[in-house]
């Protein structure tokens, strides 16, 4: 059973499109052991106590240094004998020991076709102005590795989604999550999970 710690920071629906994965056997063999946010009032906690997964509130705004928040991250994920660690919608840097510690098994959903619209700077509606300022006709979302740098991992799965005429940002946003993360995300935890990746 692949133990699934999910770091986030905001309304989780990509944390509830693994969780109802899981009900519905879309994933087999994983469990969320865990949701950990930086962000007390994030949604997606609510949907961690509701589904009965543990929920953990761990900001940098609750320790002196970010040394010592790095450390207590680092500590409290370990605490949960994790096989995988899941960025949904996390903003926090991931601390450079957690990169070591788990290399190979942190992975992140981004809400564009890597490597379009990533790195510093985009992330959450920021992608989806870029694509229609930009002026793409596709665009879409990335299952990635995490390694050292700002979505430059490896990558593991790739959907893509038509941008329509009149699309504004947010209504482009709810696309792409429809019909691509919530699709990739579980499909790359359940490969994970059964040894396909
Ligand atoms: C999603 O758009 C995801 O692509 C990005 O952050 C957002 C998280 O949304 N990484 P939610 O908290 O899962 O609803």
């Amino acid at each position: 059973m692949l133990r699934v710690g999910v770091l986030v920071s905001g309304g989780g629906t990509n944390l509830q499109a693994i969780l109802d994965a899981i009900d519905s056997g879309r994933i087999t063999n994983a469990e969320v052991a865990v949701v950990i946010s930086n962000n007390a009032g994030a949604y997606a906690l609510e949907r961690a106590k509701n589904h009965g997964v543990e929920a953990v509130c761990l900001s940098p705004k609750q320790f002196e240094t970010r040394e010592k928040f790095n450390h207590a991250l680092l500590t409290s994920l370990d605490s949960y004998g994790l096989d995988l660690i899941v960025l949904a919608g996390y903003l926090v840097t991931i601390p450079p020991a957690v990169i070591e510690k788990y290399r190979g098994r942190i992975i992140n959903i981004h809400p564009s076709l890597i490597p379009s619209f990533c790195g510093v700077g985009y992330y959450g509606l920021k992608v989806h102005e870029a694509a229609l300022q930009r002026g793409v006709k596709i665009t879409g979302a990335t299952v990635h590795f995490v390694d050292e740098g700002m979505d430059s991992g490896p990558i593991i799965l790739q959907k893509a989604v038509e941008v329509l005429p009149g699309d504004t940002p947010k209504v482009l946003q709810q696309r792409v999550m429809e019909q691509a993360e919530w699709v990739i995300l579980p499909q790359a935890i359940d490969m994970i999970a059964n040894g396909l990746i």
